[in-house]
């Protein structure tokens, strides 16, 4: 209570006085004691904190206790199978192969085997050996009937995250591990900047609600600016950002103070003023507009893929879509479904913890609604949401997709750990800032060379359980290949969990 601090101030104010008189040398201790009266006075008369009011000084300590809170917990609390977001074994697995150390752990799995909700792949009898299972068939060719320049990309891509968002050594580091590896990074909503060309690495240029590098002073979707940065070499597909897992239905904000000139001019909005962009697109609001959206786009980028990306919302909006497409003959070259559990640089809770539905159920009816309506040929499917292992890849392909995408994972690889402080532009790790002093501890050429390993090991990872499955080729996985503890004493496959005729999120 406040009676702590006047006996503090009681007991040091006559003893700092009495020793100062006894020798001037005293006086130093002045340093820490003038601060502290001043501090515990201050805490006193403000009327921000009551904790600080009623416990002068002292009260900080609990604002403190909260900073270290954390990083305590990270570094001397947090058991290997914990943590989150993402758990310290999935973080571990990230660090090493992004530095190609340590392929193998030891003394046998640290995962409860016989917890509900712990699932595995069956392996064959008769395995398969490294070259029986092609690399090329973990490569996916993107591109319906419609489209002229099909892209054939990686099962694993660095996905959506801004310049802006991230910094720009973080952005050219992943382009160079895209260049290196030969798969693509996307460019997130805020448009395509100088670090995302600077490697040459395969670009997916992605356009949300702000159309940012598609749109004129006013904020209006401009043909002209789109076909001009559509038809750059190293864009090779198009991706319409309908909405994201971690704030489905929430526009983006980049604040006045954030829009430098280089941000200004890459977005094409005028500098040091707020730009709000809408939850919603201007150019479309029904899936008649959208389907004539994509082929508007297709055309201006003279004929390049272009996929739209959501997290799975309502299903009567994705059903008439589905019925849309099939009565227009046109489509989507491929869809991205993001899972509820996504991350992002900043949202409101409620969005983050609340809102849209997983990957895993997200997938499913994608997947079964496009196969119902006999679309699944012409479109492909990529998915994201906590992609980290070879398994997590294996799964989502066994559950429909033919793609996945990583965004936190790829954080990880480039030196990520997991601060959880992206929206406040302090990343220690110089990814998450525009703070020119973190970012500069960032290098390039190191972390773009993780970059690639980290794919590359990850590829690997998912050839190995392929083989060890006894398949060649991820089609042939299918979701009675993966099985789940559903009790103590029951197991039952993702085919039985989640049947192909599931088109509802209840039945
Ligand atoms: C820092 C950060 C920035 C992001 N920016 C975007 C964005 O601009 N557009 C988008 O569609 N998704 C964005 N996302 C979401 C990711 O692309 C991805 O969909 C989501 O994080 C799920 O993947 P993950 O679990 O591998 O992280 C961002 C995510 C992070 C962590």
């Amino acid at each position: 209570m406040r009676k702590w601090f006047i006996v503090y101030c009681i007991v040091t104010v006559p003893l700092a006085s009495y020793f100062i008189y006894l020798h001037p040398w005293w006086s130093l201790s002045l340093i820490l004691l003038l601060p502290s009266w001043l501090v515990g006075l201050y805490d006193l008369t403000q009327t921000r904190h009551t904790i600080k009011k009623n416990y002068p000084l002292f009260g900080r300590l609990r604002y403190v206790m909260e900073e270290l809170r954390p990083k305590v917990y990270q570094y001397f609390v947090e058991s290997d199978t914990d943590g989150t977001p993402i758990n310290r074994i999935n973080r571990s697995v990230v660090y090493q192969r992004a530095k190609r150390v340590l392929r193998t752990k030891p003394f046998g799995t640290q995962v409860d085997v016989y917890e509900p909700g712990y699932e595995w792949i069956n392996h064959s009898m008769y395995p398969l050996s490294d070259h029986e299972v092609p690399l090329e068939n973990l490569r996916v060719e993107i591109g319906s009937k419609h489209c002229q320049q099909k892209y054939n990309a990686s099962i694993l891509n660095i996905s959506a995250m801004s310049y802006g968002s991230l910094s720009g050594n973080a952005v050219e580091a992943l382009n160079r591990g895209a260049s290196l590896g030969g798969f693509a990074q996307n460019t997130g909503e805020g448009s395509i900047s100088d670090y995302h060309l600077k490697h040459g690495g395969h670009i997916i240029w992605q356009i949300g609600t702000g159309y940012f590098g598609a749109r004129d002073h006013d904020g209006n979707f401009s043909d002209e600016l789109f076909s001009k940065n559509a038809k750059r070499e190293s864009v090779k597909m198009i991706e319409i950002k309908l909405s994201q897992g971690a704030k489905p239905g929430h526009g983006g904000i980049l604040p006045a103070k954030k829009n430098t000139p280089e941000i200004a001019r890459i977005r094409g909005v005028k500098p040091y003023t707020a730009v709000i962009s809408p939850p919603g697109h201007t150019e479309f609001n029904n899936s008649e507009g959208l389907i004539k959206f994509i082929q508007r786009l297709r055309d201006l980028s003279g004929g390049k893929p272009i996929g739209i990306k959501l997290c799975f919302g309502k299903l009567h909006e994705f059903e008439d879509l589905c019925i849309k497409m099939k009565e227009m003959d046109n489509y989507p070259d491929y869809i991205v479904v993001d899972g509820g559990e996504g991350g992002t640089g900043a949202a409101p809770l409620e969005f983050s913890d609340s809102l849209g539905t997983p990957m895993t159920e997200g997938l499913v009816l994608v997947s079964n609604l496009l196969n119902k309506y006999g679309l699944k040929d012409q479109i492909k499917l990529i998915v994201s949401g906590k992609i980290i292992t070879g398994f997590h890849i294996v799964r989502a392909l066994s559950l429909g997709a033919d793609a996945c995408y990583s965004a936190r994972a790829m954080m990880l690889a480039l030196g990520c750990i997991q601060a959880l402080i992206c929206n406040t532009n302090k990343c220690p790790a110089g990814i998450a800032t525009q703070d020119k002093s973190l970012s500069w501890g960032l290098d390039v050429q190191n972390k773009g060379t993780r970059i690639n390993n980290f794919h590359q090991e990850t590829v690997h990872s998912v050839r190995e359980i392929l083989g060890s499955a006894g398949v060649d080729h991820p089609s042939k996985l299918s979701r009675a290949d993966i099985f789940r503890r559903v009790s103590p004493t029951k197991v039952k496959s993702l085919e039985e969990i989640y049947p192909h005729q599931r088109t509802a999120l209840t039945n």
